[in-house]
């Protein structure tokens, strides 16, 4: 399955030069490692509702199949990822960071501080992750087993197999 990928890491440190991303390179580095998807889209943003939403929606537009954002979405006066997605999104994916939350829950309580959303728009499927290497990885190893078959049904490539009938 030929996937392509954008990974957008949201920090104003990062976005400013201030401080050097870790957490965006990581996620290319697991998928490199990990899938065959292409990461074809990259950037840093600052935590501005707006300037995510806008490569949020122009990412979509150019047909990516997952786009995974990094940072912002804790409990900081700056934290706005969770409110630019929620407004690109046109159906939430509960599940995944329901998912997420409850098995990062037995790694660290902090857990329950992330305010992650998912969904899906046109064909894209939106997740934020939070900012830490440590977080990246830790949600990735969840995610990663999952992905193939969320995105093939997100292609409507899988309901054939699953023998569905839509009427
Ligand atoms: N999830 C996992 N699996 N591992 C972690 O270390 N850190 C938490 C949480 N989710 C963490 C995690 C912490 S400390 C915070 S504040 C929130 O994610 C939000 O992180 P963010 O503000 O960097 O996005």
């Amino acid at each position: 399955m030929d996937i392509c990928v954008g990974v957008l890491t949201v920090s104003d440190r990062a976005a400013s030069g201030e401080y050097q991303d870790v957490s965006g390179p990581l996620i290319v580095e697991i998928l490199e490692r990990k899938t065959k998807w292409q990461v074809t889209k990259q950037a840093t943003v600052s935590d501005e509702i707006i300037e995510i939403a806008k490569y949020l929606e122009n990412w979509c537009d150019t047909g990516l199949d997952l786009i995974l954002t990094t940072g912002g979405t804790g409990f900081a006066p700056r934290d706005v990822t969770p409110e630019a997605t929620v407004r690109v999104i046109e159906k939430p994916t509960p599940g995944i960071v329901e998912a997420l939350r409850s098995e990062s829950l037995k790694i660290t309580k902090h857990a329950m501080l992330s305010r992650a959303t998912a969904g899906i728009r046109g064909k894209t499927l939106i997740i934020n992750l939070p900012g830490s290497p440590k977080a990246v990885k830790e949600n990735l190893d969840l995610l990663l087993p999952v992905l193939p078959h969320a995105l093939k049904l997100l292609r409507g490539e899988k309901s054939a197999e699953h023998g569905h009938r839509l009427v």
